[in-house]
């Protein structure tokens, strides 16, 4: 039998209701944000990963589905949106047309990784991304709107803060952190000895427990941030102490993809294992410029759905819906009738088999739904049906016309 690839998932019941009360509650919250739909090809040029992404990163560097298409194309299945969505921007010269752009998304992104509980190989994002504003104070409502959808969700989280810097600031403390990792370079893992030289600021992030304690006194980049940057932060960090949020400053929180500037922040659970990012983003004042469009500032994340679908409280959901049935064959016309004129409001099924009452009621109750109403060869004799309420548990008969 053919199966679902490894680290590949199908979304159905009872997960399906989950996923799309994500996507909806986080779309309805977009949306009161300012933020408008977008949909990007999943097939993009493996250059625009590559230059976004950054090519020492792992994303691009070990995890690309990249192939040469029909056409002799290299391509790549995106590894995350951001990067379409930038395209996109420049692509549609919103650059050049000067203000503020605000967009929201939701679809599959893939990542040859291993997989393992939370890690997927296809999983499903929804993020935003916002073009144009560069105060700080678009950082704090992303922030802002991602608790919002977290609290509307029910789902508990960590947020953990930092800042990259700016290439005012970042080279600075760059040299200073590469000076240090030589110092210590003989006691750290393979991979973080070829990160000293492709990409330093990475080394922060290893997990591997003898480099996390050799790397216990490293430099910190909020330490090191010129003037503007450190105001930024400061300005942040204290609009969030004014609003209650609580938060952790996390000097090692780098991110895996190399676009970020000044904030960079993740939404972390302590409810689902190992892979506990529920969300991440930040700044990327650079993206748009690198791209080949106008400088433009950028802010924006994306959580991951597969990770929160378990941790979803679903609101509650009463009975609705009408189920229809005959107990004589020559009934079901009539009752396909009566069915097309209820769809026109709410959900209807209808079963097409002969059965008995309490066969049909037993179905009726099983899916959920409100009413039940059968025709029996009386009622069939009478141009009626027979009607009941399985919340209140009323029955009556009423004739087919008057059956609203
Ligand atoms: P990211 O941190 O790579 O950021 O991914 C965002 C979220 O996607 C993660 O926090 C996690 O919940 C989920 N995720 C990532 N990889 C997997 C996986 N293999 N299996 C299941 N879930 C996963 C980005 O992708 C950036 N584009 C976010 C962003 C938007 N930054 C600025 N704008």
């Amino acid at each position: 039998m053919i199966q679902a690839l490894r680290g590949m998932k199908d979304i159905m019941s009872p997960e399906n209701e989950r996923f799309v009360y994500i996507v909806d509650t986080a779309s309805e919250t977009a949306k009161r944000y300012g933020y408008e739909y977008i949909e990007t090809p999943l097939l993009e040029e493996t250059a625009l990963f590559k230059r976004s992404v950054g090519e020492s990163s792992d994303i691009v560097g070990k995890e690309m589905y990249q192939f040469i298409d029909k056409g002799g194309h290299d391509v790549s299945l995106r590894p995350e949106g951001t990067a379409g969505i930038v395209r996109a921007f420049i692509q549609s010269k919103l650059d050049r047309k000067g203000g503020v752009h605000r967009f929201y998304y939701h679809g599959p992104m893939f990542r040859y990784e291993r997989p393992q509980k939370g890690r997927l190989r296809e999983f499903h994002q929804f993020g935003c991304e916002s073009f144009g504003e560069d105060s700080v104070y678009e950082d704090f409502n992303i922030i802002l709107m991602i608790k919002d959808i977290f609290d509307t969700l029910g789902i508990g989280y960590t947020i953990k803060l930092n800042s990259l810097g700016c290439p005012e600031c970042m080279p600075g403390y760059r040299d200073q952190l590469i000076e240090h990792l030589h110092d210590i370079q003989d006691g750290l893992c393979e991979d973080c000895n070829r990160r000293i030289e492709t990409n330093p600021i990475r080394v922060l992030d290893c997990k591997n427990e003898t480099c996390r304690t050799l790397l216990a006194d490293s430099p910190v980049i909020v330490q090191n941030l010129c003037e503007e940057c450190d105001r930024d932060f400061g300005t942040l960090t204290s609009m969030l102490d004014s609003h209650g949020i609580e938060y952790e400053l996390d000097p090692k929180l780098v991110r895996g993809l190399d676009y970020y500037t000044r904030t960079a922040f993740e939404f972390v659970s302590s409810e689902i294992g190992a892979q506990s990012a529920i969300a991440g983003g930040g700044r990327y004042n650079r993206l748009v410029e690198f791209l080949g469009g106008k400088p433009t500032p950028a802010v924006g994340f994306a959580l991951g759905i597969e990770r929160i679908i378990e941790l979803v409280k679903l609101p509650e959901k009463g009975r609705s819906g009408i189920y229809l049935g005959v107990m004589e064959p020559e009934a079901i016309g009539t009752v396909l009738k009566i069915a097309h004129k209820k769809r026109a409001k709410e959900r209807v099924y209808v079963e097409y088999s002969k059965r008995s009452l309490k066969a049909h009621l037993k179905a009726a109750d099983r899916m959920g739904a409100k009413i039940c109403a059968v025709i029996g060869e009386e009622e069939l004799q009478n141009s009626q049906i027979w009607v009941k309420d399985l919340e209140t548990k009323e029955e009556r008969r009423v004739g087919v016309d008057r059956f609203e």
